[in-house]
């Protein structure tokens, strides 16, 4: 029994350690990943993963406010407006505090099935050719991170830059036009 709890606090800690968000004040005020950098208006890690810039006003950068919009088209029935959850599919804002980016990109391509007792299935669905949710993949994984991160709150955004070239580029690419 004291192992138990000793293991249950040692596992505590580590999550609180991976949940903590890696959120940084740049100088003009705006809240970013440690490290990250734009590239032609795409705010990347030094990881290479995309992530999100949010002004103190609240403006997003152009993936961050397409995510939002996306979510809200794609993924807002089943998950909740705003990542916020629903009792049907979990809160995706909690996810993202310690799923990481390879593993959302692949349960949202391949999907999820989980056998609940009783017989019952909760199921996500495989994504993967849906354009209108790949091609959009890494807006939604900012979005939902800066959620997580809580860099942006619920609602909304109050703005978002312009579309820079490069997503113009991508778009026409992704769909193949
Ligand atoms: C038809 C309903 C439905 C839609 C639409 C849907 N999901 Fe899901 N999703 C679920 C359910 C249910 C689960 C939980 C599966 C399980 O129990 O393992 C889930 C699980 C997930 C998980 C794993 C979360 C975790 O904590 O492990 C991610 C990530 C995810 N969904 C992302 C998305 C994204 C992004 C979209 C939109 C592009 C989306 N889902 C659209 C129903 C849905």
């Amino acid at each position: 029994m004291a192992a138990a709890a000793a293991g249950a606090v040692g596992f505590a800690s580590l999550s609180a350690i991976a949940a903590s968000p890696e959120t940084v004040t740049l100088e003009d005020g705006s809240k970013t990943q440690k490290g990250a950098k734009p590239e032609d208006g795409k705010w990347m890690t030094p990881d290479g993963e995309p992530t999100y810039r949010v002004k103190p006003d609240g403006t997003l950068d152009w993936y961050a406010y397409s995510g939002f919009r996306r979510y809200h088209s794609e993924c807002h029935v089943c998950h909740g407006p705003e990542g916020e959850g629903s009792t049907y599919a979990p809160a995706l804002k909690d996810s993202l505090k310690t799923m990481s980016y390879g593993d959302f990109i692949g349960v949202v391509a391949s999907g999820r099935v989980r056998h609940l007792p009783g017989g019952q299935e909760s199921v996500m669905p495989a994504l993967g050719d849906n354009k209108n949710v790949m091609c959009y993949i890494d807006d939604i994984y900012v979005y939902l991170k800066a959620r997580a991160d809580g860099a942006v709150g619920r609602g909304r955004p109050v703005g978002r830059d312009d579309k820079p070239t490069g997503a113009i580029e991508f778009d026409k690419a992704c769909f193949g036009e």
